[in-house]
């Protein structure tokens, strides 16, 4: 079973990309065959400038590696280390119907943001795609809001098989875990860097803890009553980081009433501190060793260049690319 997912440098990292993305990616390389990349073309669709480009492919490989990924478990590359994924994603448009495209959420979402509407940024499912079938992917674990860009790949997977052989591509199978689905922000909206609401995996600490007591939103109950537990932000929060009898702890204590925001808040710092405590020690450790990254991105990359080559070579063929 071979996973492949890809991570946009887009910025910082914060706990929604955590539980939705990185921790289940990190699970699965010990379950099969992993592939992750960094995907920097990607971003290129929202990135003003190449100073910030490098710095947050750099930052999110640091970011990665201290979160847990192995290197000799999972290939994990840079994106753009692999440019034959170009040719894919070329070849692969030339089946995919615009209406398949017009209809992408992402796309009329990063419309309605005021995002320019330039051609790669709609035509980025033909990439993602690309992404996806030169490793001969079975699985991609991604957040529901890539559910839609999977199902782009799979038709046109099967629009290539019809037209170029049976079994030219696999139709690869979107893994979405629900219990992490949509981890909420600060402000009880789903965490997002576009929502101005999220709570970092790395950063320094007065901040952070700042960050939680100052916007964490609560209700007014004084400290001495009964607090809700529905729609509660702090438990929410709390409940990703705590084990569950400190969770049913923190619960009964709302219910009883005595204790204040402060105090929960205050313990929701600690958990979640405490959580990163081990990727935060492995990341000092990569940041004062830069050459480790390197070497793991280049060997990365030249496994995934074999892989890709292979692809392509079958699939040049069978378009009528090549001819020997
Ligand atoms: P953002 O919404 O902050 O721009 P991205 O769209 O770059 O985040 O998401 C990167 C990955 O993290 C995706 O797989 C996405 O599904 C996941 N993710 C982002 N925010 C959340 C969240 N609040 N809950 C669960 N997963 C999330
Ligand atoms: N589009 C994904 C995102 O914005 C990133 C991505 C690019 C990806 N190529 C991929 C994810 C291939 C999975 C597989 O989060």
């Amino acid at each position: 079973m071979r996973f492949l997912t890809g991570l946009q440098p887009s910025g910082q990292l914060h706990i929604g990309n955590y539980f939705g993305a990185i921790q289940p990616a990190v699970e699965l390389q010990h379950k099969g065959e992993a592939f992750y990349f960094i995907a920097n073309y990607h971003a290129m669709t929202t990135m003003e400038s190449a100073e910030k480009l490098r710095e947050n492919t750099r930052g999110l490989a640091v970011d990665f590696l201290a979160c847990g990924l192995e290197p000799d478990k999972a290939v994990f590359f840079a994106q753009s280390a692999v440019p034959e994924v170009n040719e894919l994603a070329w070849i692969l448009s030339t089946v995919c119907p615009m209406g398949l495209l017009e209809r992408c959420h992402s796309y009329k979402e990063k419309m309605a943001r005021g995002i320019a509407a330039s051609h790669a940024l709609f035509a980025y499912p033909a990439l993602m795609a690309a992404d996806i079938l030169l490793y001969d992917s079975d699985a991609v674990p991604v957040g529901k809001d890539q559910k839609q860009h999977l199902e782009v790949t799979r038709d046109l997977a099967g629009k290539m098989n019809d037209l170029f052989g049976e079994g030219l591509f696999k139709l690869p199978e979107p893994i979405i875990s629900e219990v992490t689905a949509v981890v909420p922000g600060l402000d009880g909206q789903k965490m997002s860097k576009s929502y101005g609401n999220t709570l970092p995996i790395f950063g320094e600490e007065k901040a952070l803890r700042k960050l939680i007591n100052k916007k964490v939103v609560t209700d007014a109950t004084p400290l001495e009553d009964p607090k809700p537990t529905e729609g509660s932000i702090i438990l929410a929060l709390y409940k990703l980081f705590a084990t569950p009898e400190q969770y049913a702890e923190m619960v009964a204590a709302h219910e009883r009433g005595g204790v204040g925001y402060g105090q929960f808040k205050k313990e929701l710092f600690e958990s979640y501190w405490e959580f990163f405590r081990p990727a935060r020690e492995r990341r000092e450790w990569i940041l004062a060793h830069p050459d480790y990254v390197d070497s793991v991105l280049e060997a990365g990359a030249e496994k995934a260049r074999g892989e890709a080559a292979k692809t392509l070579a079958r699939v040049r063929a069978a378009v009528g690319l090549s001819w020997v």
